[in-house]
């Protein structure tokens, strides 16, 4: 059972703000009784809901991924005019929305879905998906700088957990080189702050695998459906929970 506006919003009617405006004006129904209050409840598989007496379309799960162009929010809409995620999704009707977020700055694989169940669930602490991420730094981190990383690092909101990582490359020319490194968290700017905390700020942020989806050859600014395979393995994988020590 969810909310009707809930519902309404996930079918496309409208936002949820204009859909909770078409309850309180008497213009829905669930199962021909006129609804005009806010907290009702109904089921969309279950239940004949009705907009203007036209019912409405159960939405279709969409399990979309893909490969983020640096400078686009991962919000639904921004009040400075930049580029959002929605901009790379032609032909997508229905409101998908980031699991997750990546940074303004930060490129790569990210997962959309209408599917509010499986957002929570690969997003929630305890779960720890894995993410991979490609992250050029300046200057080139000693072998003790990504111990420190790899072990757990103290940042504001707390010590991080125990991450992977290696060098991918390192360019003494460039002085900057770029590790690959795994986390299984989902702090805000979590990398970039990692690498901060070591006197290396990253320059670039690529995500390159999430569980185990991988952006393979998907070009920058596409996207494509997950197949039904790997939508169960990214379930499978965030309901396993790993026992990871803090
Ligand atoms: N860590 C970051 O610092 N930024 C991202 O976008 C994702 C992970």
């Amino acid at each position: 059972m969810e909310r009707l506006q809930k519902i309404l919003a996930q079918a496309g009617v409208a936002s949820r703000r204009k859909c909770e405006e078409l309850i309180l004006s008497g213009q829905v129904a669930v199962n021909g009784e006129t609804v005009t209050t806010l907290g009702v409840k109904a089921d969309p598989e279950a239940d004949i809901i009705t907009v203007g007496g036209k019912p409405i379309k159960s939405e279709k799960k969409l399990y979309l991924v893909m490969n983020k162009p640096k400078g686009v929010i991962t919000s639904a809409s921004d009040p400075h005019g930049r580029k959002i995620v929605s901009d790379y999704l032609p032909g997508i009707k229905e409101r998908v929305y980031p699991v997750g977020r990546l940074d303004y700055d930060t490129e790569g694989l990210l997962i959309l879905t209408n599917d509010g169940d499986f957002a929570k669930m690969l997003t929630h602490p305890s779960h720890q998906v894995p993410k991979t991420y490609l992250a050029t730094v300046r200057g080139i981190p000693h072998g003790n700088a990504l111990e420190k990383l790899q072990n757990g690092i103290k940042l504001k909101d707390g010590m991080t957990a125990p991450a992977e990582v290696e060098y991918q490359d390192v360019d003494p020319e460039r002085k900057q080189a770029t590790i690959r490194i795994t986390i299984h968290e989902g702090r805000n700017r979590q990398v970039r702050r990692m690498f901060e905390a070591i006197n290396h700020p990253v320059s670039r942020l690529k995500r390159i695998k999430y569980g185990e989806l991988n952006l393979s050859n998907l070009a920058r600014g596409k996207y494509r459906h997950l197949t039904a395979q790997e939508v169960e393995d990214l379930k499978k994988i965030a309901t396993k929970t790993h026992n990871i020590q803090k």
